[in-house]
């Protein structure tokens, strides 16, 4: 186990988990290495024995400790705690927003802070678990494409592990700060002439002609498993007991889908009772899940060019999309897209009444949900919690281009009283 992880004594769980298809529900060992079905192409879910979890819990502990993702150790599909890689991510504040409460019309609104995790985003909480398992399965080459994050969180994993790191990225089309750290972390970056979803289908034919290289995206079944932990810390941070609504920006729509089984799992086990509505942003030009949600669909049509300012959702092909089509259904949630300026000006309240920086993409949830407020589509009594999925200084070029610029004055005192005004 690495130094730093949470180092209690916790709950074994045999082997009692297992890949299961969400589309013609085949189950397959959780050793096997297969990233989609080898007989629909459907994507998986991993099934843990929640019943042996449930007899096995040690809820006295758990309510004790202060929230990290390996404090729900016993939910995770871990073989081998040896091969545990960690930076303690997760653990990130749940702060209480009265202030923006009032401007969305809410009565009570939370943000869950994902900014604050080791490379600034939520990815974080899956690439411990992701690169856990390339260790398990013996390989010594993670890969991914990414609109930024991904590649930041995986590139820092990997130089923890020791592993290679290989990462595609849309040419010109990542924010500075994400790309900048994706270097710094030493990734070998592939910066291809095309978008995301262009990317996305390369590094996935890579992966499936180069068995040694381990595809770290969000369509591998364990990543999710870590970022459920989103769930279980706003329940923990909330006394048990789950809020009636989450909003979460959805560009690839795993996180939505992770966040949900999250809650699932603590329902399961007895922890917490209920779902809350989960509910899906997008920006207005990359929103094929609002539109199925919206129409009725059972499948979702990709967007052929995708366009916003929230560069980390600027995605028409999401490949967890079927996954968020099914949170949504299940727990009577909803789906709305927002527009480059809705997501600035949410970008602005959120820095401005709370205090809180985040990027474009997180600044989308807050949006979307003054939106479904002005709508009647959310309850004004409701209690909310909208996930900010990544910080402030992943993307300073667009914060720059945003704000109040500084104002230049010479060095000297009688300057700045003019300057300073009333
Ligand atoms: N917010 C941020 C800041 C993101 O970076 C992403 C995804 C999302 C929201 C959407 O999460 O894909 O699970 O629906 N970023 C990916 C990346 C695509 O490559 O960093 P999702």
């Amino acid at each position: 186990m690495t130094e730093g992880i949470y180092q209690t004594p916790r709950i074994k769980i045999g082997n009692p988990v297992r890949l299961e298809c969400i589309e013609c529900g085949s189950k397959f060992k959780i050793h096997e290495r297969f990233y989609t079905c080898p007989k629909c192409g459907g994507l998986f879910e991993i099934k843990i024995d929640l019943d042996e979890v449930a007899e096995k819990l040690d809820r006295r502990r758990l309510k004790a400790e202060p929230p990290s993702v390996w404090k729900y150790r016993a939910f995770m599909p871990i073989l081998d705690d040896s091969k545990i890689i960690t930076l303690q991510e997760g653990g990130t504040p749940l702060y209480r927003c009265d202030r923006l409460a009032r401007e969305v019309g809410v009565r009570e609104l939370h943000v869950k802070y994902e900014g604050a995790n080791p490379t600034g985003s939520f990815k974080d909480r899956g690439m411990t678990v992701g690169v856990t398992k390339a260790l398990e399965f013996g390989l010594r080459t993670v890969a991914c494409a990414s609109t930024g994050n991904t590649s930041a969180s995986l590139a820092a994993y990997a130089a923890k592990a020791g592993l290679r790191c290989v990462v595609l990225l849309p040419e010109g089309k990542v924010a500075a700060g994400k790309l900048a750290q994706a270097m710094m972390y030493d990734a070998q970056i592939i910066a291809i002439e095309g978008n995301f979803d262009q990317a996305l289908a390369l590094v996935r034919r890579l992966c499936d002609e180069r068995r040694d290289i381990y595809l770290l995206n969000s369509v591998n079944p364990f990543r999710p498993q870590g970022q459920k932990s989103i769930g279980f810390e706003i329940a923990d941070q909330l006394g048990w007991e789950p809020p009636d609504r989450v909003v979460v920006p959805m560009g690839n729509c795993a996180n939505i889908w992770a966040i949900y089984k999250g809650f699932f799992e603590f329902d399961a086990v007895g922890l917490t009772k209920g779902i809350p509505k989960m509910t899906g942003i997008q920006a207005e030009g990359a929103k094929p899940i609002v539109d199925a949600i919206k129409r009725g669909l059972k499948k979702f049509v990709p967007v052929k060019n995708p366009e916003t300012i929230a560069t980390a959702i600027r995605i028409g092909n999401p490949v967890s999309g079927p996954k968020a089509l099914r949170a949504i259904r299940a727990s009577k949630g909803t789906a709305e897209a927002v527009s480059d300026e809705e997501i600035i000006e949410a970008q602005k309240s959120l820095a401005k009444l709370e205090g809180i920086g985040v990027e474009p993409a997180s600044a989308s949830a807050i949006a979307g949900l003054k939106k479904l407020v002005e709508q009647g589509a959310v309850e004004r009594d409701e209690r909310v919690v909208c996930i900010a999925t990544g910080n402030v200084l992943k993307d300073p070029e667009e914060v720059m281009r945003i704000s109040r610029p500084p104002v230049k004055v010479p060095a000297s005192y009688e300057a700045i009283i003019k300057q300073l005004g009333k």
